[in-house]
């Protein structure tokens, strides 16, 4: 099922989301949903927060939108940054909850995270590039932040101002 992504300024985006007790058929449910509702909406990657679901859950497929790559599906519950690098990466960042805009963020170029897979099995991978980047933006989403709070506090009221215009017009 296709799911609603909530869009700033919402409060729901704003909320720390509760970790899940196991990644029953439920909480698979709500993945598959998540997934279906990133590919129609051309995300590679989407925190439950987004969707109004207090869950610690995000799915990631840096290859939705390749015609040539094979889809490589990451369903993370609980997700937890357990080690980051010294060594920071800067990437445009954009965001399905934020619509029409983009901005350069700085994060950790590589971090470690544990998390429960669809079959509730524990997982720690090494994550760097885009994947470290997509893991730290998403676990963001999960404690109440966006990729624009990282930003200077005069760029985010100016992101806010276009956005509120967006949604009058959008609402015309
Ligand atoms: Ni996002």
């Amino acid at each position: 099922m296709i799911l609603t992504v909530l869009k700033e300024p919402d409060p729901r985006l704003h909320i720390k989301a509760k970790a899940i007790e196991k990644v029953d058929d439920s909480i698979r449910h709500l993945m598959d949903d998540m997934l279906e509702t990133m590919y129609q909406e051309d995300g590679i990657g989407l925190a439950a927060t987004q969707v109004g679901v207090d869950k610690r859950v995000i799915v990631i497929d840096l290859n939705a939108g390749s015609e040539e790559d094979e889809p490589d599906v990451h369903c993370m519950a609980n997700p937890e940054i357990l080690w980051h690098s010294e060594e920071t990466s800067t990437c445009k960042e954009g965001c399905l909850s934020v619509p029409e805009t983009r901005a350069d963020v700085t994060r950790p170029a590589r971090v470690k995270v544990r998390y429960l897979d669809r079959q509730n099995q524990i997982i720690e991978i090494d994550a760097d590039g885009l994947m470290a980047t997509c893991i730290q933006h998403e676990i963001d989403h999960l404690d109440g932040v966006l990729f624009i709070n990282h930003l200077s506090k005069l760029k985010q009221e100016l992101i806010h101002k276009k956005l509120k215009k967006l949604k009058k017009f959008q609402n015309l």
